[in-house]
């Protein structure tokens, strides 16, 4: 499910000849948790837990986390708000921080994430932020596999399989000396 089918096309504009290239995305669209296999499951459940414990005063958003290592441990976490707004930092970031910073050679195998407004869990599955999508990039490189990144919401779970499929044409380590 990589972002990895593409497709170019030849097309004359302006009485010149150009390539447009085009490539797909892919996600997989579960109804409910039921559908999904169960440590995933149980993922989702975690998250929708951790959500409900947001420290987030400010925008009353909250989000939760919740990270499967391949040693099947569960590092959860949500965002940590600050009066000092650019202080405080996303659910995926506080979990996917901890799992790195204390478990630096277990690769991280999925990561769930919810959220729930001031009406209660979002109707569209959360989708993570650009930071947060960067720091899911390097968690990938960093221990060279894909992550199982599954976004939950009440219309439905989307389940990507690893972030170039929510990040193409991304900045990595590579680009630093391509
Ligand atoms: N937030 C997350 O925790 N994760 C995301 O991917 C999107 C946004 C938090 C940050 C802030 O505390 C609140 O949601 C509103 O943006």
């Amino acid at each position: 499910m990589a972002a990895s089918f593409s497709f170019d096309y030849c097309i004359f504009t302006k009485n010149r000849i150009m390539i447009q290239r085009e490539f797909q995305v892919a996600y997989r669209e579960y109804a409910s948790i039921e559908e999904l296999m169960p440590e995933f499951a149980a993922l989702v459940v975690k998250a929708r837990k951790i959500a409900g414990k947001a420290y987030s005063p400010y925008s009353r958003f909250c989000v939760g986390a919740a990270v499967l290592l391949a040693n099947g441990k569960v590092i959860t976490g949500n965002n940590q708000e600050n009066a000092a707004y650019p202080s405080g930092l996303c659910a995926e970031r506080t979990a996917l921080f901890y799992a790195n910073a204390n478990y630096p050679d277990i690769p991280v195998v999925a990561l769930a994430i919810s959220a729930e407004n001031a009406r209660g869990r979002v109707n569209e599955p959360v989708k993570p932020c650009g930071s947060c999508r960067q720091v899911i990039l390097e968690t990938e490189t960093r221990y060279g596999q894909r992550i199982q990144i599954i976004l939950d919401g009440l219309s439905g779970i989307h389940l990507f399989d690893g972030i170039d499929n929510l990040l193409p044409f991304s900045f990595k380590p590579a680009s630093l000396t391509e």
